[in-house]
């Protein structure tokens, strides 16, 4: 895999996978031989579609990431909820499509972590400047439970918080790097989870910024919907 130009890189990926909790583990490095720009070029190219935004709570808070999708569902909120839509409620327009080397990534990421046949059919992207967070939550708005969720970190690190099935359970604390997954299901799958406060930073491929990428099974697709 080309490990020769980056032995650094092919240290990274042979780092073994750490169990969180049952079904959840994080997986060290293992998007960085994928990353290089050119994750990042396509979120660019994402963004210039369907731009990211801080959207509003159903409590009326404005979030402090800002978020966009691809892929057939994004997620989205606003007064009336939390939920999935075919279309970005600021283009009017389908999400941009899901690059095909992401479904793979995700997928085979999902894989390593125990869940095999994982179709993702929404990808949220996450942008974290200075001071962004997100404060503890379930992924619950999918319909498929069965799913489990693949979240690719990019760019500077943060602190992941990962609890349990209660949002007050006790919640580890776990440093995500530059292409650090994390996959959870099963019997994880409806963990509470956040982002502590990014701190300021300045990270050779993006800047200011964090990104995440959450893949997940999120609606049931229509047959106009294509391929
Ligand atoms: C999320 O829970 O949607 C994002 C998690 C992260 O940014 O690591
Ligand atoms: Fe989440």
């Amino acid at each position: 895999m080309g490990s020769n130009e980056h032995p650094d890189l092919f240290d990274t990926v042979n780092t073994p996978p750490i169990e969180l909790t049952a079904g959840a583990r994080v997986l060290p490095g293992f998007a960085t031989q994928a990353v290089g720009n050119l994750l990042l070029l396509e979120i660019e190219e994402i963004f210039r579609q369907s731009p990211t935004r801080q959207m509003v709570t159903p409590g009326g808070r404005k979030m402090s990431v800002g978020m966009s999708n691809c892929g057939h569902f994004g997620w989205v909120s606003d007064s009336s909820g939390y939920r999935y839509s075919p279309i970005d409620p600021i283009s009017g327009l389908p999400w941009p499509a899901m690059p095909k080397h992401w479904l793979e990534l995700a997928q085979e990421a999902a894989a390593v972590g125990g869940y095999d046949d994982f179709i993702p059919d929404a990808c949220l992207i996450n942008r974290y400047a200075v001071g962004a967070r997100m404060g503890l939550h379930q992924d619950r708005d999918e319909r498929n439970l069965n799913a489990p969720i693949v979240s690719i970190s990019l760019g500077l690190e943060a602190t992941f918080l990962f609890g349990g099935l209660k949002r007050s359970d006790r919640y580890r604390r776990i440093r995500l790097r530059h292409g650090d997954v994390v996959v959870w299901g099963g019997p994880s799958r409806l963990a509470f989870h956040g982002v502590a406060p990014l701190p300021a930073g300045s990270h050779p491929l993006t800047g200011p910024y964090r990104y995440n990428l959450t893949f997940r099974e999120a609606g049931v697709r229509q047959p106009e919907d294509g391929e």
